[in-house]
């Protein structure tokens, strides 16, 4: 049977066990999903070999297409193509002096990510019915749209970017033709999304700019088409994420939460390990905040939960040892009897976290670059007692928290260190109030709200 609606994304709502046993991933868009009520199929990538045997003995549930895509064309397109170089893009990550350097090899590896998002499209294509909606995620599938659209002309295709969009100039460090292919990819959809006007707006200068394309009236025009560039910030749903806040899963983490920070203020991070977090950057800024305001000492304890992310790329396993080295420095330096600076836990416990946002004084949330950043909208939500929020500017959540939250240039530690005092020093009346409006602001743009506008803008 084929679907009035298909989703396509790398990862999907579903992955298998070595035991072949399946777990379901949470997420906006599983849950967007379910109040849609419409029939959707989702089509995605068996990632590990477990996936891919689970895929091939036909155990993926219903409505969920796995795509058994062979480990070297995946290994190319996914860690090669679209996290070391189009994710360094869209977040600026390179070190211009030495990488990226653009050979044969680079080729090769688009080639594969060229047939890996071929395979999606395919399968998009036997799973679509006649005239159906499609909504492609993320910088893993950019050609897809068009190798969709060119199999069937009959769909409506949307594209969504979850990360940001680099500006022309940065983009432009792409081969030519690897940068025509992404704009012109993309621009096989009806309509691209991003969460922000700032992502929105990169990205049809690039159109522009690289393609000689047209931007007008909220879209681009290009060789006879026309697509919409739409903006559809995502937020959270307040009463699913406080009733999941307060599942016996989660009541059982306040205890030990409480008993390491005790009678001290809670300062909290929340991050999966990667270079754009700026984790590392941000415990030099507490760092920075215990040396400049000898006050916090042993009045503050800060939580920082960096949970482990693409183990397979060696700039992602430094940066893991980094983030480790400054935390064990910083808790050197400045260590009493009984005060431990910094907790860094590196294994992922959505419940712990979600226990310790409730508890939270302060979260820093301090990404180089970040598509939205949606652990800067959940703990508002989630606060007991009304959570400062140390916010980079460079998040797209900072256009629809800036009012609220400490706005800070991610890279500058000084800055960062002042913002973390002036929170963890705000009175308590004042930090209440705030962080109940940053929580009506979270909470805008539910993911139900999020998916509808994009199908109504199809
Ligand atoms: O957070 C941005 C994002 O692009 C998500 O949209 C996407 O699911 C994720 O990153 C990809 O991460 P991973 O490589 O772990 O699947």
């Amino acid at each position: 049977m084929t679907a009035a609606l298909v989703l396509a994304s790398n990862r999907g709502p579903v992955s298998f066990g070595e035991d072949g046993s399946v777990r379901r991933g949470g997420g906006g868009l599983v849950s967007a999903l379910n109040t849609t009520g419409a029939e959707a199929t989702w089509v995605c990538a068996a990632l590990s070999d477990a996936d891919r045997r689970a895929a091939r003995a036909g155990k993926a549930p219903a409505g969920v297409r796995m795509l058994d895509i062979d480990p070297v064309t995946f290994e190319r397109a996914y860690n090669a193509v679209a996290n070391s170089t189009l994710w360094f893009v869209s977040h600026l990550l390179f070190d211009t002096a030495s990488t990226p350097s653009f050979g044969e090899r680079s080729r090769r590896e688009w080639e594969a990510y060229s047939a890996y998002d071929d395979a999606f499209a395919a399968a998009l294509a036997e799973e679509a019915a006649p005239g159906a909606s499609v909504l492609v995620q993320d910088y893993h599938l950019s050609l897809t749209p068009r190798q969709l659209r060119e199999r069937r002309p009959d769909l409506r295709i949307g594209h969504f970017s979850h990360t940001p969009w680099a500006p022309p100039e940065y983009f432009r460090l792409l081969p030519d033709a690897v940068a025509t292919d992404v704009l012109t990819g993309l621009l096989g959809a009806d309509a691209v999304g991003f969460h922000s006007p700032r992502w929105a707006d990169a990205f049809a200068r690039c159109c522009v700019e690289v393609l000689g394309a047209t931007y007008a009236g909220g879209g681009i025009s290009y060789e006879g088409r026309h697509t919409s560039v739409d903006v559809h910030p995502l937020g959270v749903d307040g009463d699913e994420l406080r009733g999941r806040g307060s599942s016996p899963d989660v009541e059982a983490k306040l205890a030990s939460v409480r008993e390491l920070v005790g009678d001290r203020q809670l300062l909290l991070r929340i991050d999966r390990t990667e270079l754009s977090k700026n984790i590392v950057r941000g415990l030099e800024a507490y760092r920075e905040l215990l040396r400049r305001f000898p006050e916090h000492r042993e009045r503050v304890v800060h939580l920082a939960f960096a949970y482990p992310s693409r183990h397979d790329l060696p700039e992602y396993r430094e940066y893991t040892g980094a983030v480790q080295r400054v935390a064990r420095e910083v808790n050197e330096e400045f260590a009493k009897p009984g005060w431990l600076p910094v907790h860094l836990e590196v294994k992922d416990d959505y419940a712990r976290s979600l226990a310790a946002m409730r508890l939270a004084d302060v979260v820093v949330v301090n990404p180089l670059r970040d598509g939205m950043n949606l652990v800067a909208k959940e703990a508002p939500v989630l606060s007991e007692r009304g959570v400062g929020l140390v916010l980079s500017r460079e998040a797209g959540a900072a256009d629809d928290l800036g009012a609220d939250a400490l706005l800070v240039n991610p890279y500058d530690v000084s800055q960062t260190a002042e913002a973390m005092h002036a929170a963890l020093t705000t009175d308590a009346r004042e930090r209440a109030a705030r962080s109940r409006r940053l929580a009506t602001a979270a909470t805008a743009f539910p993911p139900s709200r999020w998916l509808s506008e994009q199908l109504a803008a199809l």
